[in-house]
């Protein structure tokens, strides 16, 4: 288990002394959650919208949702189906596939400190809570993800004739008449997904606790390559997540394509702006957990940190492609590298994994646990029922 650190995240007691009501929701159905996700010091308390404050029964209420085949209308996929914990809620895939086998035009992002997005998925200025969010893989139609577009009413009846949710929701919306709603099942979403804290990485390590053995020697190297003035990856991806800067660009164009002879091109931020200028311009990614949420970029079209790396020292892919300069729009600018300051740098990226984020049951399938004590496994010291 994790040390606990600064806020209390989790506190299962109160979720558990509400949960009598329901006949088969007894406390042991739950997964332990032993202790406390710590918020570390440096990170404030995500921000949540007022209707939706943040409690740790809300938290879990979103966990058995995200989890849950249910949630599609064909019954084959969850949010999880796409964003799998082991690659830090991304999936391994270039694009996304949903829940009736269309393609995605999009790789599924990682959900790593998902609640300190300015802005959400690849290159939307408006989509900017997790609440509003959540309803597009259920609508989605183009591709379909979770086929849910009209067919609310049989969503609320799947989860309403569920006596463990009838008791999850009763205790997530106290007071509530009738707490199973759309909005509900957003909102314990959104809140489940504030959850998804990682800062237990190696280079945690060094910036949190003041660790100066916490990188390799090659990792350490690679750091200063990425914070140099010559490389220039800090001018892009800042802040505790190498994502956008709050006071940065939050839209780059980083020339995979060339706009001229790529017709098929993702149009990127100019799909929402409608401004010629933001063509091929996308979200500056974090690259927390980079290391294990490849393939990379928006569309999932870059395999490996080796090829990224040799991009960006091209001025993008269609200049290294081309042997052309970057074309007009594109914000990286060639440099130099040598084949050992790639490997430093790809050690560096390696640094920023944290192995308890992709393993923390708390975080993990809480439906695993119930089937387990359902079939009677005694793993869990569970009394089997007759
Ligand atoms: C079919 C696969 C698929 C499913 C199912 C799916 N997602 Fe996603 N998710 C994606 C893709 C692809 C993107 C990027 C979308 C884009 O940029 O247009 C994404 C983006 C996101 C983002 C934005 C992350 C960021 O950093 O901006 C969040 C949050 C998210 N998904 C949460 C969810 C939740 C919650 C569910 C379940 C209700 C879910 N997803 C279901 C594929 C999926
Ligand atoms: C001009 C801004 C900019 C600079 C400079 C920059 N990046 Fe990026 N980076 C981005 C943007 C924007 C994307 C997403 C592009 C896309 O998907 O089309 C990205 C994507 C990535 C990804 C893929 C992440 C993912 O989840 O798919 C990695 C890894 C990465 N950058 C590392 C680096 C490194 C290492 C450097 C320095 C050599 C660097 N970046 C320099 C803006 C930048």
């Amino acid at each position: 288990m994790i040390p606990g650190r600064g806020a209390v995240f989790f506190l299962v007691a109160a979720l558990l002394a509400s949960c009598t009501a329901a006949p088969r929701h007894e406390p042991h159905f739950l997964p332990k959650i032993e202790s406390a996700i710590p918020l570390p010091p440096s990170f404030p308390a995500p921000v949540t919208p007022p209707d939706n404050r943040f409690t740790l029964q809300k938290a879990e209420l979103g966990r058995y949702l995200f989890y849950d085949v249910r949630l599609s209308h064909n019954g084959t996929e969850s949010c999880a189906s796409c964003h799998q914990q082991q690659f830090a809620f991304s999936d391994h895939r270039p694009r996304a596939i949903g829940s009736t086998g269309q393609q995605h035009s999009r790789n599924s992002m990682g959900l790593t400190n998902v609640a300190y997005r300015r802005t959400l998925t690849w290159a939307d200025p408006k989509m900017r809570l997790l609440e509003q969010q959540v309803l597009v893989p259920l609508n989605n139609e183009h591709p379909v993800e979770l086929g849910m577009a009209g067919r609310y009413e049989l969503l609320l009846q799947r989860i309403g004739s569920d006596p463990r949710y009838r008791a999850l929701f009763a205790t997530a919306f106290p007071g509530e008449e009738k707490p199973i709603t759309i909005d509900n099942i957003a909102r314990a979403l959104a809140t489940f997904e504030r959850t998804l804290i990682s800062a237990r990485s190696p280079y945690d390590r060094l910036v949190l606790n003041g660790d100066s053995t916490a990188l390799s020697p090659a990792a350490w190297r690679g750091m200063r390559l990425f914070f140099s003035t010559r490389l220039r990856c800090s001018s892009c991806h800042g802040g505790a997540d190498l994502s956008s800067p709050a006071d940065g660009q939050q839209f780059q164009n980083t020339g995979l394509y060339d706009r001229k002879t790529s017709r098929k091109m993702d149009p990127g931020l100019s799909g929402k702006s409608r401004s010629r200028g933001d063509v091929g311009k996308f979200r500056i990614p974090a690259l927390r957990n980079v290391a294990v949420t490849a393939p990379y970029m928006h569309d999932g079209s870059t395999p490996t940190l080796s090829q990224v790396i040799d991009d960006y020292a091209a001025g993008g892919r269609a200049a290294r492609l081309s042997g052309k300069r970057p074309g007009r729009g594109v914000a990286v600018r060639p440099f130099t590298i040598s084949a050992e300051e790639k490997q430093d740098l790809i050690a560096f990226l390696d640094s920023l994994t944290d192995q308890s984020f992709l393993t923390d049951p708390r975080l993990g399938n809480p439906w695993s646990a119930v089937a387990e004590h359902e079939a009677g496994s005694s793993r869990a010291g569970y009394k089997i029922r007759p």
